[in-house]
């Protein structure tokens, strides 16, 4: 299992869990490239412990009017959105040059783009930008890479997914949460995703674990594992500060031992 997309509804912590995985997969010795999906959320950097975040690989391709004019060149020669590629060639980690990256104690982290200022236009070539790297990224034997994908589903739309091997979804205690996650199993299983999982979130007891479990299962969705509502997460997100929080990061080593054997 090489390239882990991280989903789920808004607030569900998506962001959170790539954060726990990136330091639990790094512990065991595993390089790991986070990369930063979310067009809308600025603050993975922080809870990964980086002081700024890395300049956008859209800047990187050229800049978010080369990238649309070259999006907008091949849809004109005929060429269907959703097949629109903007890598020539395959990228490794150590062909992504600084600002473009930033390191951190084993942690790497890339991010596409954000929108920050309003009328921006859509973020449809942060979608496609997303897509090519995933799918050029090329990662060595002890390199996994973790991607904080966008709230929602859109994303499957845009075929971000179609060159991840395993797709977490996270689902927190809510109604909405499930329906989210309903959903991207069923596009998962659509794009053959092999590797698709739930991970529950910001658990409190046992039967709420057991309830939500049940209501996947019934949803054709297994669950990896269950991470428990963490005061100290909860604290750390608050101060914006490396993202730490010992409970949550023993729910995450079970839950490693299983996607890594
Ligand atoms: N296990 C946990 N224990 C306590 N609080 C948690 C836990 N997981 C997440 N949270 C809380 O939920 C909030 C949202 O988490 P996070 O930012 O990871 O969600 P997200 O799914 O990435 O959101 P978005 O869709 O906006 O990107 C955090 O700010 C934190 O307060
Ligand atoms: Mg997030």
């Amino acid at each position: 299992m090489k390239k882990i997309a991280v989903c789920g509804k808004g607030g569900s912590g998506k962001s959170v869990i790539v954060r726990l995985l990136a330091g639990g997969i790094r512990d065991r010795g595993q390089r790991v490239l986070v990369v930063d999906s979310d067009e809308s959320n600025t603050g993975l950097y922080r809870m990964l412990g980086f002081d700024n975040p890395p300049e956008p690989l859209i800047d990187f391709m050229g800049g978010k009017k080369k990238v649309e004019a070259d999006i907008e060149a091949k849809i004109r020669s005929g060429v269907p959105e959703h097949l629109v590629h903007l890598m020539a060639r395959e990228i490794s980690v150590a062909d992504i040059p600084a600002p473009y990256i930033v390191h951190n104690g084993g942690i790497r982290l890339v991010t596409v783009g954000k929108i920050l200022m309003a009328l921006e236009g859509c973020a449809c070539p942060m979608g496609i930008v997303s897509r090519s790297f995933l799918k050029e990224l090329r990662l060595e034997a002890d390199e996994i890479a973790i991607v904080d994908m966008e709230a929602g589903v859109e994303h499957f739309g845009r075929g971000v997914e179609t060159s991840v091997d395993c797709v977490l979804v996270v689902v927190e205690p809510s109604l909405d949460s499930l329906e989210v996650a309903e959903r991207i199993g069923n596009l998962s299983t659509q794009i053959k995703i092999g590797d698709v999982w739930a991970v529950l979130n910001k658990i409190t007891s046992k039967e709420f674990a057991a309830e939500l479990t049940d209501e996947l299962n019934k949803r054709d969705l297994a669950v990896v594992g269950s991470i428990r509502y963490d005061p100290e997460i909860f604290e750390s997100c608050l101060h914006g500060r490396l993202l730490s929080g010992h409970v949550a990061e023993e729910d995450v080593e079970k839950i490693l031992d299983i996607l890594f054997p």
